[in-house]
């Protein structure tokens, strides 16, 4: 008897052997108890597994029939794998006695096949995680694979074809705290499919046609994603009881209306992006315009819709709210004058609005770090609205059509109207005004303002006071002035120690800035402009900290540049255009790359055919003189015979 429960599996080994082909297959690799067998062209796991295997990953094989035969007879598993396979067929039963199985993943097979036949797989004894995404599955299929499911936690139905939600779907898995049923054609969702199940927290419905959930009820639910539907409504069915949802992304929906949040709730993140909102109003009905009471939220996002205006009393109950993103909307004007209001905001994005109106009062926003106000029609500000932001550090200003007001550094407001200060605001250290159509920038613009960066890029025609960058000697790294017109540069950049990189292309410069020894610019773009000829001088201060170069489209004259080819040649700084970089040489009749050029080419018509003129010349006046000389002598002779 012993002996035949020796013989009996190897038989079956035999047999199975023989059934595939004949093929010698590249094993799997084991380590310890896990065994990786993934992508081998398998039909079925190899016989020689280890005994007590746990870990099995068969993905990317050509299994087709899941069987006991298949998994070589094996319960032992912790971890089953065999995503990306064929598989149509399950063994009924095939799950019953695995009981350390946790982790089942069957995603991306024919499973679809199987459910056709009507027939359950049994119990899923042990099993936590199932993976049925990308299986083919329509309504109703899912309940071969979850009838008996009891210790079910999370499971994936993603990218099937399941159109609705019943009753029962989930009766043999009242333990499940994860479903993910994203990318599916989810129109109905049944009353009471979520409700029994108590343990429910995350529920992902995102990339589905739901077009409004009226009764909202899963108090345990803590996140939901509705992502991606129709949902024009979304409605709590109680405004009293506690919820203890966190994470709402409603995002890329129709929704007309702010969702109708309950009463009692902890949210801290609210994406309501790309919907119709027109009105912050939860609905259009005048008597239901209850405020919104999220005073745990902090992440809120409205950004591509409609809205038009965002009254202050809309963040009332916002007190938590760090993160606001209200851009690409229709806003004409913002305005937080009330002290309380949004006391712990880091972030606002207000960019790509219509904005012609921005007011901060005294006292408010002190927390704020970063504003985004790029893309609107912001001409007039307050003048001091920045100053007022004791946090602010990044501003972000570009597109619009601020002017900057001179500023008089003994003053301490600025009292011009019609311009923006930007002298004195104690922590701004990143600011963007690229586009804005500046015509001046004023001596002391920054001073007592740590800027680290400045653009000023798209501003052509811009004309920079001698002094414009003073006060910025020590904490400037980054400059921006690109495509601004400029033929030549009045500041002296030089002053500023701390610059590492500077952009200066798309300009009409005929010379570099000068810098000097101590200079430490690491980048520098020149790319698109009128130089000539680079002051030698210059290019071996710069030698010594530059890094990066960009030098292509200028007019450069091959043989007046050489000390720059031979820095490009033998230092260690990198010049990423270089196959744009060309230079005239009278020689040619197009511009040579300067990569072609050789050290050759302006010996013969470079310098020393100047000496050669020059010897030339000189031997010819030699000559002359020496022929004056002896003439003179002779006459001085002939003279001295007439005497004589
Ligand atoms: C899979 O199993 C079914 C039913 O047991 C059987 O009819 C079929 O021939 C099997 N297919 C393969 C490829 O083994
Ligand atoms: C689902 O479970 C509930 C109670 O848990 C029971 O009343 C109902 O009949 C079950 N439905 C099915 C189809 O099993
Ligand atoms: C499920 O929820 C119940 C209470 O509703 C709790 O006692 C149980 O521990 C939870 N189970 C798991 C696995 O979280
Ligand atoms: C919701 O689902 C979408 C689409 O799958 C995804 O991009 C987004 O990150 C999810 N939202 C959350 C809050 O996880
Ligand atoms: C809205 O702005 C925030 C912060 O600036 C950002 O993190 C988020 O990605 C933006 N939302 C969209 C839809 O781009
Ligand atoms: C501001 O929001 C827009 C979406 O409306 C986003 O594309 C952009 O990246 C955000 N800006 C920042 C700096 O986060
Ligand atoms: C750029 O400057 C030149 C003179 O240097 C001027 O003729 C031209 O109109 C300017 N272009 C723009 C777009 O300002």
């Amino acid at each position: 008897m012993a002996t035949f429960q020796l013989l009996f599996p190897l038989l079956v080994s035999c047999v199975v052997a023989s059934a595939s082909p004949p093929r010698h297959l590249p094993p799997c690799q084991v380590v310890q108890t896990d065994v990786f067998c993934s992508d081998l062209s398998l039909r079925s796991a190899p016989l020689d597994l280890p005994d007590g295997v746990q870990m099995l990953d068969l993905s990317q094989n050509q299994v087709q029939n899941l069987t006991q035969e298949t998994l070589a007879f094996h319960t032992s598993f912790r971890h089953l794998n065999l995503n990306s396979n064929k598989i149509h067929f399950i063994q009924p039963g095939l799950f019953r006695d695995m009981t350390d199985l946790r982790v089942l993943d069957l995603s991306r097979n024919h499973l679809n096949v199987f459910a056709l036949s009507k027939t359950s797989i049994g119990p899923l004894t042990a099993v936590e995680s199932l993976d049925l995404s990308s299986n083919g599955l329509y309504t109703g299929m899912s309940d071969y694979f979850l009838a008996d499911s009891p210790s079910l936690a999370s499971l994936s139905l993603n990218s099937n074809s399941i159109t609705k939600i019943a009753k029962n779907t989930f009766n043999g898995s009242s333990l499940l705290q994860k479903i993910s049923l994203h990318n599916n054609v989810i129109l109905e969702i049944e009353d009471g499919a979520f409700d029994f199940l108590r343990n429910l927290t995350e529920l992902d419905l995102s990339k589905n046609s739901i077009n409004c959930i009226i009764d909202f009820n899963l108090y345990h639910l803590r996140m939901l994603n509705l992502s991606k539907n129709s949902m024009e409504r979304f409605q709590s069915a109680s405004h009293s009881h506690a919820y203890k949802l966190l994470y709402l992304d409603l995002s890329e929906n129709k929704m007309l209306y702010f969702p109708y949040l309950p009463r009692h709730n902890v949210l801290e993140y609210l994406d309501v992006s790309r919907n119709c909102l027109q009105t912050v109003d939860i609905s259009e009905n005048p008597d239901k315009r209850i405020p919104v009471i999220v005073t745990h939220l902090k992440y809120l996002d409205m950004s591509y819709n409609h809205l038009q205006s965002i009254p202050e009393s809309f963040f009332c109950f916002m007190g938590s709210l760090e993160v606001l993103n209200v851009s690409n909307n229709c806003i004409g004007s913002f305005s937080i004058s009330n002290e309380g209001l949004l006391s712990n905001v880091r972030i606002i994005n207000l960019s790509y609005n219509s904005l012609q109106s921005l007011t901060f009062g005294e006292n408010t926003l002190q927390t704020l770090e970063k504003l985004f106000l790029q893309g609107n029609d912001l001409t007039t500000l307050d003048p001091g609205v920045f100053q007022r932001l004791p946090s602010i550090r990044y501003l972000q200003l570009q597109q619009n059509s601020v002017e900057i007001c001179t500023s008089d550094p003994d003053q301490e407001e600025p009292e011009s109207a019609g311009c923006v200060s930007f002298s004195s605001v104690p922590n701004l250290h990143f600011l963007y005004l690229s586009e804005n159509n500046l015509h001046t920038l004023p001596a002391n613009a920054f001073a007592n303002t740590p800027l680290k960066l400045l653009d000023l890029s798209l501003n052509p025609g811009l004309v920079m006071d001698q002094e414009a960058l003073s006060g910025l000697e020590l904490s400037l790294v980054h400059l921006l002035l690109r495509e601004n017109n400029i033929s030549s540069l009045n500041t002296d950049l030089s002053l500023l120690k701390s610059l590492k990189h500077v952009d200066l292309s798309t300009n009409q410069l005929t010379s570099i800035p000068m810098w000097n020894e101590e200079s430490s610019i690491e980048s520098l773009n020149l790319q698109n402009n009128n130089l000539v000829t680079l002051e030698s001088s210059t290019m071996l201060a710069l030698e010594r900290s530059l890094k990066t170069l960009y030098m292509g489209s200028n007019p450069l004259n091959c043989c007046s540049n050489l000390g720059f080819l031979h820095m490009v040649r033998r230092s260690a700084v990198v010049v990423p255009d270089i196959k744009t970089v060309t230079c005239v040489h009278e020689a040619f009749l197009e511009p040579v790359n300067i990569e072609q050029l050789e050290e050759g080419m302006c010996q013969v018509s470079g310098t020393p055919v100047y000496v050669i003129i020059i010897l030339v010349l000189l031997a010819v006046l030699i000559t002359l003189g020496l022929l004056v000389k002896f003439c003179h002598s002779k006459k001085r002779k002939r003279n001295r015979g007439f005497r004589a």
